[in-house]
This record gives structure tokens, sequence and C-alpha cells, in this order.
């Protein structure tokens, strides 16, 4: 298994994304705040594997605490959670991630827990959303699995798999699902400009599985659609709206587009804790702006003259109409969104 984060007696160790698929490295975060500069500088990345790891930023934070009383703590929590929750503001994980591990911390606080019991608590808490995502992802991959061709090509857009969750995978997991259970898929994978999560990081985990993989730059799939190269897309989600307007890495609004242009399905596959009940539309959703160099430079080399100007909006939102289903490990969600994300979210709440 890709080995993503992971929690160990030294801290949490994080594979270092930003340096594949040349380097196989791991940066080891010792504290929260290490946590926090590892999720904004993107060495951890993709919704899932942020939610999580905000929830170890928070255990990690409470366990090295020195506090003595729980006022104390009290304080060190609120300043390690708004620490956290300022890296990256698209991905509503991070704060579910942050909400988990802060929910059980006020519990047992507020019963007065001794304090090294509340730390062997988050700590566990953390561990065992980092178990139930691999699984979410096994279910949500079975399930979007039958949705696959019995033969053929799925296009992807960034890096939904292994890598953006603990393990398996959520887009990427639902092409694993599909092979599993013996369909013939090759994968094209958008390079996904301008951080090439497709090109860097989808093709170096399919490959390691052995999964037949073909990059194509990103203004490169309507062609391929037109002349029936193509048939589904499968992409992950950051945050979902209450209506199903899903919000993913900048470019996947354009190829829900081309995809029903194209008579093709487009399948988003997200954990259901992506779905953001709270949010109404996409237009509520919060569109992370990142640096210009990333535009501007690539590997170190400037592309661009001096002074130029530069958009970098890292996601978009791709509105429900163009949505075929959305593949959640509680099962296949189809419009009206609306009423099936309703619908489901009240199942779980009473389960
Ligand atoms: O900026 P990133 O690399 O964190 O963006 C990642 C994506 O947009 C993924 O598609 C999304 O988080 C789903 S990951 C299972």
């Amino acid at each position: 298994m890709i080995p993503t984060l992971e929690w160990t007696s030294a801290g949490v160790n994080f594979l270092d994304q930003t340096k594949l698929p040349l380097e196989e490295t791991y940066v080891l975060a010792t504290d929260y705040k290490q946590v926090a500069t590892v999720i904004r500088d993107m060495i951890v990345r993709g919704a899932p594997a942020i939610g999580v790891s905000a929830a170890m930023g928070v255990a990690i934070g409470i366990d090295r605490s020195t506090a003595s009383t729980i006022a104390e703590l009290d304080e060190e929590v609120a300043a390690i959670c708004d620490l956290l929750a300022g890296t990256r503001p698209t991905a509503v994980n991070l704060f579910w991630g942050i909400g988990q591990v802060r929910d059980l911390y006020n519990q047992l606080a507020a019963a007065n827990t001794p304090i090294p019991e509340i730390k062997a608590a988050v700590v566990a808490l953390s561990q065992q959303l980092y178990d139930e995502d691999i699984a979410n992802c096994r279910k949500l991959g079975a399930f979007g699995a039958e949705l696959m061709p019995q033969e053929g090509t799925v296009l992807t857009h960034c890096n939904a798999g292994a890598l953006a969750t603990c393990g398996y995978g959520t887009a990427l997991g639902v092409i694993r699902g599909a092979i599993e259970a013996g369909h013939k898929i090759d994968v094209l994978a958008d390079e996904t400009r301008p951080f090439l999560q497709g090109a860097r990081l989808t093709a170096w985990e399919l490959m390691k599985d052995n999964i037949p993989t073909t990059v194509l730059c990103d203004n490169m799939s309507a062609h391929l659609m037109s002349k029936g190269r193509i048939q589904a897309v499968v992409v992950g989600a950051d945050r979902i709206a209450a209506n199903g307007d899903t919000a993913n890495k900048i470019g996947t609004y354009g190829v829900s587009i081309l995809a029903k242009e194209h008579g093709i399905p487009f399948y988003v596959a997200a954990p259901f804790n992506t779905i953001d009940l709270e949010t109404a539309t996409g237009e509520g959703i919060p569109i992370e702006q990142r640096n210009a160099r990333e535009v501007t430079h690539s590997n170190g080399i400037q592309m661009t003259p001096d002074g130029v100007g530069i958009e970098n909006p890292a996601f978009d939102v791709t509105p429900a109409k163009y949505i075929t289903a959305i593949i959640t490990e509680r099962g296949v969600l189809r419009a009206p969104f609306g009423e099936s994300i309703r619908a489901m979210a009240e199942q779980g709440a009473t389960a």
C-alpha cells in the first residue's frame, strides 16, 4: 500500500508529494505547526488526506501539550484548531477532521477527564479516522465499479487516488474497484496544470499498480472525446454543496461540460464527509487562490514574461447538472441531488 501518511511514535510521517515522481522521500512532522506547514505546502494534499492529516494535527498538538490544567489546554486547543483551519480553504474535509477531534476533546474536557486519558483518546480517534477513510474508499470503489464500462478508457483529472486519501483513493478507488471486479480499463490522466497532480501523482501511483495509464495535456480531452476514445470520466471532490454542485481541482468544470457535449457519463467519487450540508450551492464554496509562481515557473524555470498578470484559482465548481452520479461509501446519489443528498444524510443520522 502507498504510505501517504502515518502516525508514528516520533510524529506524523508524510510522503512528500511535492517530490514525486522523481524522489520518494518523507517529511516527519513532530508538532502541530509542522503538520499545518505540510498541509499548506501541499506535501500532503487531496481532500480526504487533508482531513485526516488535520485530525492528526490536532491530536499531536494535544498529545505534545505540557498544559497541566484543562483551562490551559482549552486555550491551546483553540490555537491549534485555528492554525490548522487557516491552511487551505476549499476542502471541507479539513474542517471536518479538525471538528471530529475538537468535539471529542470538548466532550472529555467538559467531563473533567484526566489529561493523559484525553491525550490517549484523541490520538486513538485520529487513527480510527485514518482506518475509516481507507474502508470508505474501498466501499465507494465497489459501488462505483458497477458504473464503469466493462471495457474501455476512463478519464480522470487531478489525483484522487491513494495519495489523496489514506489509501486506495476515491476516483482511482472506483477504477481500482472496477479492475478488481474484472473490468478491462485503461486510464487517461489529465496532467492538471499548474501543480501537475495528474502527470506526477496519478501516473506514478497507477503505474505502481500496473494499471495502464496515459498522460495527456489538459487541452487534449475534447479531441479524444470527439474521436470516441473516452467511455467515462471519474473525478474526486473537495467540497460538494447541498445541491450537488462540486468543487474539485481547477479544470474539472471544463471536463464536465465536454463530457456532457459528447454524451459521456461524468462521475464524482467522494466520501460522504466531503458533502457540506451547510453550503446550499456551489456559489458558497470558497476557492483557494494559490501563489502566482506555480503558473509562472515550471521546475524552477520561468515560463512567462516578467510582470505579466497571473490567475491561479486552485479549484472550480462543476454545477450539479453536469454530474451523472455522485459515488459515496453509503451508495450512489443521482439527480435531483438536493433530495438524494438530504435523504442519505437523514438515513446516516438515524443509522
Ligand atoms: O490541490 P489538491 O491537490 O489538494 O487538490 C486535490 C483535488 O482536487 C482532488 O481531486 C480532491 O481533493 C479529491 S481527492 C480524493
